[in-house]
């Protein structure tokens, strides 16, 4: 039977996701879970005081989770890629689709405001891809807030000299230390006690694959603006590049 979440994934994303990807990264995010379980239990087995050999073996289990963690990660990034094909996109319209989605997320004492300009020139894109962007850098806007009243911007413009996109998510949460801030965006970095450290990785490769820039400005205890630029496409353009 058809839930409203399953309604609402469905809205939101292209069909090969709510068919074929959703149900494997559902697996896959499981079997983390059960990863965890097992190397918790393998750590609290080494308060029993077992033997030297006992110790090695609970080491081999441990390195043997961690590695599978690693994979678990690698596939779950690998199947969002997968997700969707590129189109002439208007960046504000992709935005708008998920703007209710953006604002059920946030911690209840953020705000997103959206300054979106309408009428956008378009950008090629897979608008999926686009939307988990989007959504990475908003949650990570609101933990960076944390408890506290905050306000997240997400705007879009086009560039002075017109033949860019921008996007911008701007926060005035925790900000980043200037020593962490080439780290942030390696696969698995991570300052959060729950995080997963792929969110950036990701939105770095999607940005890359989409012929983007992204530019981050932090100052610590003010906030952080993540900020991306797509290229400008016409159908003219894709023609002539398709050629
Ligand atoms: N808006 C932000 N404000 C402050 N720090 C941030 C922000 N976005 C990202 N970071 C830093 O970058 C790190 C990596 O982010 P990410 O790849 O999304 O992984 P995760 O959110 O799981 O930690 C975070 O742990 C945090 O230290
Ligand atoms: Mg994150």
């Amino acid at each position: 039977m058809k839930t409203h979440k399953d309604a609402a994934l469905e809205e939101l994303f292209p069909s090969n996701y709510i068919s074929v990807v959703h149900p494997i990264n559902a697996c896959v995010h499981d079997i983390r879970n059960m990863l965890a379980v097992v190397e918790g239990n393998a750590s609290l087995l080494r308060m029993h005081g077992l033997s030297e050999k006992a110790q090695e073996r609970i080491q081999s289990i441990e390195n043997a989770t961690h590695f599978s963690e690693a994979l678990c990660s690698q596939l779950m990034k690998y199947l969002s890629l997968k997700a969707g094909s590129y189109e002439l996109i208007n960046l504000t319209e992709t935005i708008d689709e998920i703007g209710l989605l953006l604002t059920s997320t946030v911690s209840k004492k953020a705000t997103v405001d959206f300054e979106l300009e309408q009428n956008l020139p378009y950008i090629n894109a897979i608008p999926f891809q686009i939307k988990q962007v989007v959504t990475n850098l908003v949650i990570n806007a609101s933990q960076a807030i944390k408890n506290e009243e905050g306000a997240i911007r997400v705007s879009t413009n086009t560039s002075d000299c017109e033949n860019f996109i921008d996007l911008a998510v701007t926060d005035n949460g925790c900000g980043i230390p200037k020593d962490i801030l080439p780290n942030i965006f390696d696969g698995s970095f991570t300052t959060k006690e729950k995080g997963a450290g792929i969110g950036l990785s990701s939105v770095k490769e999607i940005v890359d694959n989409h012929q983007g820039a992204i530019v981050v400005n932090s100052t610590p205890n003010l906030g952080s603006t993540f900020k991306i630029r797509f290229p400008v496409k016409t159908n003219k353009q894709l023609e002539g590049e398709q050629k």
